[in-house]
């Protein structure tokens, strides 16, 4: 039967769902993996996630439609893109076919805890991968574990569709040619310390600046950024230290194929923040949380929006990329797996 939360106030929370997927590496192959009710992992004191950090994860969404389907949106970039980390990381990549199937899996076991259609929770699915093989020198395992658990979630910026305040970082998340565009568990514990000190001073995240020159925007924490100029067209910051958000493509496929706008990929000079109209943070948990302000060591960069509402673009953007993972519009060929 359907849990019965207080859908609206959940919070960016884990709460233990009842299955989840498990496989682990060993001699060279992964096995075939089940569901399990046990969210315990047991380690070697000596596991190489433990000393060198070898863990990456990832994050993606199942919704429920208003015809009552449940839905995944793009799990298929999710498998792609932990394929590709697992191989910067020298763990052994999990087939993508086997990673759509164990999350489509995942959702099926916890169908309970998908949130119902409207109440701005949706169910975050995380699959997540780690060295649990024995290193003491420094060198990949031979052995791994990939997870998949499934949490029912609310937004992960507070205030929801609220505008927010972020600061630009005087720490970097990335180096130049390190490990900026794969989904690390390390490029999260780099972060820490500037989110926690951001938190503190009264903003909702950090914003990134290229760490070779710091004159041009990278993205938040756990999030790209995208701008809207004053002539209404979406400006994607590029760079190869940021990660390939989902969200971020899906949002660029949507402003040119369904709101017609122009989109341009490019580097962006913070020097030319204060000139555009509009700008948001794109994620997964995120969604898309238009910004109010940039704080640049305690000069304020503010949106024509302002802290109350999002600007019109970045609204239309919302609206219509929740409109097509919630199935109210067509979606593009492929960007829907349904499950029910
Ligand atoms: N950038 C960072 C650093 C993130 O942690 C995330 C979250 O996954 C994103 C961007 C957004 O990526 P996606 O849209 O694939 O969730
Ligand atoms: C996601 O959006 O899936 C992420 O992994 C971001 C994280 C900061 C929660």
């Amino acid at each position: 039967m359907a849990k019965d939360l207080d859908w609206g106030n959940i919070g960016f929370e884990y709460r233990k769902t009842d299955k989840r997927y498990v496989s682990n590496y060993k001699d060279g192959k992964w096995d075939d993996g089940v569901l399990t009710t046990d969210n315990k992992v047991i380690i070697s004191e000596d596991a190489g996630v433990l000393h060198y950090a070898q863990e990456c994860f990832e994050g993606l969404k199942a919704y429920t439609t208003k015809e009552g389907h449940i839905v995944i949106f793009r799990p298929d970039l999710n498998a792609e893109r932990m394929y590709n980390t697992a191989k910067r990381l020298e763990m052994p990549s999990f087939p993508k076919d086997r990673f759509v199937e164990a999350v489509k899996q995942v959702v099926e076991a916890n169908i309970d805890w998908v949130p119902p259609y409207g109440s701005g929770a949706t169910l975050y699915i995380r699959p997540v991968m780690f060295a649990t093989g024995e290193v003491i020198g420094v060198k990949p395992a031979d052995e791994y574990q990939f997870r998949i658990f499934a949490t029912p979630v609310g937004p992960y910026y507070k205030g929801g569709a609220k505008p927010i305040a972020i600061k630009i970082s005087d720490f970097d998340r990335a180096a130049p040619r390190g490990t900026g565009h794969i989904k690390a568990g390390l490029n999260y514990a780099m972060s820490l310390h500037a989110n926690v000190t951001a938190h503190a001073e009264g903003f909702a995240e950090n914003l990134y600046l290229d760490p070779a020159t710091r004159t041009k925007v990278e993205e938040a924490g756990g999030a790209n950024i995208i701008f809207v100029d004053k002539d209404g067209n979406l400006v994607i910051p590029k760079s190869d230290s940021i990660l390939p958000s989902v969200t971020r493509r899906s949002i660029a496929y949507v402003a040119q194929h369904y709101l017609h706008l122009k989109v341009t990929e490019r580097e962006v000079l913070f020097s030319e923040v204060p000139h555009f109209a509009e700008a948001g943070l794109c994620g997964t948990a995120a969604v898309i949380s238009p910004i109010g302000l940039i704080n640049d060591h305690g000069k304020e960069i503010t949106f024509s929006n302002g802290m109350e509402k999002a600007g019109p673009v970045i609204s239309k953007l919302y609206q219509t990329l929740t409109d097509i993972q919630m199935g109210n519009i067509e979606a593009p060929e492929g960007w829907i797996y349904r499950i029910k």
